[in-house]
C-alpha cells in the first residue's frame, strides 16, 4: 500500500501494461534507424541499457487491482514480451558494443544467458551487476567523442531511481542520445502534494530534488494566488496542472541537452486513460546534421503516442 512514508514502492510499476510495447517499440525502432544511418561512416557505437531487466520477457499479467497501484498499472492480459536488451541485441545492424546494467542479481544472471547467445556475433556485450546511477557516468566518463564513440543510452526506471547527476552524465558526452521514462503519473505528481511544500515530507522533497537536479521546483510548481472571501480576499497556494510537472522536466533536460530534445515526449497511459509515464527523448551531440536526424526520427516515432 501506499503511505506518506513511501509514496511509491520500488516495483510499483513491475506488472506493465500495454503501455509496455508502446515503449519498447519505440525505442527498438530508434536504434535500428539509429544504426542503419551510421553504419559504415566509421563510428565506432554503443548502446547502455541501463535498467536492463531480465532481458528476454516481460511479463503482464491479469491480477486484479489489490492497491492504489495497481488501480493505476492494471494490466489486460498475461503475455510474454521481448525486453529492451533483447530488442537490442537483435538489432540489424548491430551496435559495436553493448552494456547491459542491473541491480538484481537474477537479472544479471538472465542477462548473461542473453549474451551468450550472441557470443558469435561480432560484437561485445558487457553485463554489469550494478546502480545505473554509478555505472553510467563512469561509461560516459570514458567516452571519447573526438574519436568517434557515438551511441544510445536507454534508462527505464519503474519509478524515481534516475538521479539527475546520471542525466548529466550523459549530457555531458556531446555523444549520446538518450530515452528516459520519466515517471509522472506513477511517483512524481503524487509526491507534489496538492496543499504545498511545507506539505511534503523532506525526504520526498530529497527525491523531488534529486529527479529534477534542483529546488527549483518548488518555485516552478506552485504559486500563491488571491480568493476572495465574505470579508475581502485571502491568499492561497496553488499548485500547476500535471501537464505543467511533466513540461518542466522537458525544461530540464533542455536545459543541459546541447543537441536538443523533443518537445512533446510519449504519453504511456493506462486502460483508463491516465499518463503513468512520459517517454522522453534528447540528443546530447551538438552537431548540426546529427541532431537535427536524430530528433526527427524520435518526433516521428513519438507522434501516435504524444
Ligand atoms: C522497468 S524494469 C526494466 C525493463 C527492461 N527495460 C525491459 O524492457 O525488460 C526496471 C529494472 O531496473 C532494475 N533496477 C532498479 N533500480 C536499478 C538501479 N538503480 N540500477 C540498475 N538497475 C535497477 C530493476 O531490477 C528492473 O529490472
Amino acid at each position: 500500500m501506499s503511505d506518506r512514508r513511501n509514496p511509491v514502492p520500488e516495483g510499483a510499476q513491475k506488472r506493465g501494461g500495454p503501455w509496455t510495447e508502446q515503449k519498447l517499440r519505440v525505442v527498438s525502432d530508434y536504434l535500428h534507424a539509429y544504426c542503419t544511418a551510421l553504419k559504415k561512416q566509421g563510428f565506432s557505437t554503443l548502446y547502455i541499457d541501463a535498467f536492463a531487466g531480465a532481458g528476454t520477457e516481460y511479463l503482464a499479467t491479469s491480477r486484479n487491482a489489490g492497491n492504489l497501484f495497481d488501480t493505476l498499472a492494471e494490466a489486460e492480459t498475461q503475455r510474454l514480451l521481448r525486453g529492451s536488451a533483447r530488442r537490442a541485441l537483435e538489432c540489424v545492424p548491430p551496435f559495436d558494443r553493448y552494456v547491459l546494467i542491473e541491480k538484481d542479481v537474477v537479472r544479471c544472471e538472465d542477462l548473461r544467458l542473453l549474451a551468450d547467445c550472441h557470443a558469435r556475433r561480432h560484437f561485445q556485450v558487457e553485463v554489469i551487476h550494478g546502480d545505473a546511477n554509478e555505472v553510467v557516468p563512469r561509461e560516459c566518463g570514458q567516452l571519447q567523442r573526438d574519436a568517434g564513440d557515438r551511441g544510445v543510452v536507454f534508462l527505464d526506471p519503474y519509478g524515481m531511481q534516475v538521479k539527475w547527476s546520471t542525466i548529466e552524465s550523459i549530457a555531458n558526452t556531446k555523444a549520446l542520445d538518450l530515452w528516459v521514462l520519466f515517471p509522472l503519473g506513477v511517483a512524481v505528481n503524487r509526491l507534489v502534494v496538492r496543499a504545498g511544500v511545507p506539505d511534503i515530507p523532506e525526504s520526498w522533497q530529497r527525491r523531488l530534488d534529486q529527479i529534477f537536479g534542483t529546488r527549483g521546483w518548488r518555485d516552478h510548481f506552485y504559486g500563491a494566488v488571491s480568493r476572495p472571501t465574505l470579508f475581502g480576499s485571502e491568499e492561497v497556494v496553488r499548485r500547476v496542472r500535471r501537464e505543467a510537472i511533466g513540461a518542466y522536466f522537458i525544461e530540464r533536460l533542455e536545459a543541459v541537452f546541447e543537441g536538443g530534445v523533443v518537445k512533446k515526449p510519449g504519453v504511456l497511459r493506462n486502460s483508463k486513460g491516465i499518463p503513468l509515464y512520459l517517454l522522453c527523448f534528447a540528443v546530447a551531440n551538438p552537431a548540426p546534421k546529427a541532431k537535427v536526424l536524430a530528433l526527427k526520427i524520435a518526433n516521428d516515432l513519438l507522434r501516435d503516442i504524444a
